[in-house]
């Protein structure tokens, strides 16, 4: 692969549109959803942090900020050719520093039930009760930053 990039984004961005078919190709396609169904309504509030390549969207990672301390880190993804090479946890351990230096404090997520092993070992603990979200089970996660 060609050398790799960590940069924030914005819709409008020329890598806006990779952003989203990876998420649409890695999150929403696998369950039989809509391309429609791939954004949220908080899209435009929230921080879009992408891995790329020669102008090729990888991975990414966003976080709607919910109040002056915390938010939800939502629509993680890497691309299937990259996964198990340690870009994932790379992709968070920006956000959480990008998050630390605006002075945010506090990170929950709805983890799909087979990835919690993931997020637990960047430090997220699991809480409340399981639920089915776009029709699979998850768990809610959180962690201190
Ligand atoms: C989940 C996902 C983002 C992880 O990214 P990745 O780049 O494959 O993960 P990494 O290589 O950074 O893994 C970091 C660590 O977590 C572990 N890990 C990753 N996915 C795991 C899983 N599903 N179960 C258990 N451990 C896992 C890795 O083994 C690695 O452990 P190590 O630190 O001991 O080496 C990626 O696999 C993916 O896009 N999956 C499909 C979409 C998805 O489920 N997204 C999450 C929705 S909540």
């Amino acid at each position: 692969m060609a050398e790799s990039r960590l940069d924030f984004i914005q819709p409008g961005h020329p890598l806006y549109e990779g952003e989203l078919e990876l998420r649409f190709r890695v999150l929403r396609e696998p369950l039989g959803h809509t391309r429609a169904s791939v954004k949220f309504p908080f899209e435009h509030d929230s921080l879009h942090l992408v891995l790329h390549a020669d102008g090729a969207v990888l991975g990414c990672v966003l976080f709607h900020p919910e109040d002056a301390h915390g938010g939800r880190l939502f629509q993680m993804a890497v691309d299937p050719t990259l996964q198990g090479r340690g870009y994932g946890a790379k992709l968070v351990l920006a956000l959480e520093d990008a998050l630390r230096g605006r002075g945010f404090r506090h990170v929950h997520l709805h983890a799909r039930a087979p990835v919690v092993p993931f997020y637990e070992r960047l430090g997220y603990a699991v809480y409340g009760e399981p639920y089915e979200e776009v029709g699979i089970p998850h768990r809610n996660m959180q962690r201190d930053l």
